[in-house]
């Protein structure tokens, strides 16, 4: 994996992103990021106030927007035209003292003073060459500081699908590197150790992972929309982790 294929990637998220779709998922995110992503992405980062933040691989910004909400200042990092763009367009209506840095996280510029924190969501597994990625938000944080990654789970990434399809969850090839095509952009599926180890060898100690479970009342609720959604009750879709950056 080189560069280009990075920037082949990000031509694609580029293309493939609406206004719709940011306006849409502007102030919360989509019905995973509400109920499943969200809540537990501010637990392991702690309290934020007063702290200075990285967004890394930012998209529209909705999480920096939520961050700032919680008194953070923030930067996000995004390397699409059509996300930062509107990431900087709200930032202009709403105000908020956030920063956003056109940027590939495995080609970031100078940030200036280490962040006390970083978080890294949906993004690692977008990204085709991602280990200089996850390097470079370790060596963005203050010794010691908190990181917190999200990922679409490495064990269950087609979990809706297949489940609708066979009325359980199957998987076919977990060990090896693979692309994930999808309507829009890519994933790169690489097994949960990838991620662990590259962690652990970049001197992070690993303090808490999370596989949140949808609420049963919230999947009753959508069951008549979304076929195949008692899935994300019994299997968790999303993975994250928290770590601290090597003292
Ligand atoms: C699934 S979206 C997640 C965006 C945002 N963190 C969120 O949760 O809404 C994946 C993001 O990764 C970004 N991305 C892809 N390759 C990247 C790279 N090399 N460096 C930084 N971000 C990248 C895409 O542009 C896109 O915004």
């Amino acid at each position: 994996m080189t560069s280009r294929a990075n920037e082949t990637a990000i031509g694609r998220w580029n293309a493939s992103t609406t206004r719709e779709a940011m306006e849409t998922a502007a102030a919360d995110g989509d019905f995973a990021k509400r109920h499943l992503v969200n809540s537990t992405l501010l637990r392991l980062l702690g309290d934020v106030r007063g702290r200075r933040l990285l967004d890394a691989g930012c998209g529209n910004g909705y999480f920096s927007r939520i961050l700032a909400g919680h008194g953070a200042q923030v930067v996000g990092v995004e390397p699409t035209d059509v996300m930062c763009a509107f990431a900087r367009e709200k930032e202009a209506e709403l105000r908020q003292g956030m920063a956003y840095v056109q940027a590939d996280l495995t080609r970031l510029p100078d940030l200036g003073a280490p962040f006390d924190a970083a978080v890294c969501s949906m993004v690692l597994m977008a990204i085709p060459d991602w280990k200089p990625a996850m390097r470079a938000c370790v060596e963005a944080v203050r010794p010691g500081g908190p990181l917190v990654f999200a990922l679409v789970h490495p064990a269950f990434e087609q979990l809706l699908g297949t489940w609708v399809e066979h009325g359980a969850y199957r998987v076919e090839r977990y060990l090896e590197e693979y692309e994930i095509a999808g309507a829009a952009a890519s994933d790169f599926h690489r097994p949960l150790s990838a991620y662990l180890n590259e962690l652990a060898s970049l001197g992070c100690r690993l303090r808490e992972t999370a596989e949140p479970g949808l609420d049963p009342a919230v999947a009753a609720a959508a069951r008549p929309t979304t076929p195949g959604i008692d899935s994300y009750v019994h299997l968790p879709n999303f993975l994250l982790f928290s770590a601290e950056a090597p003292a």
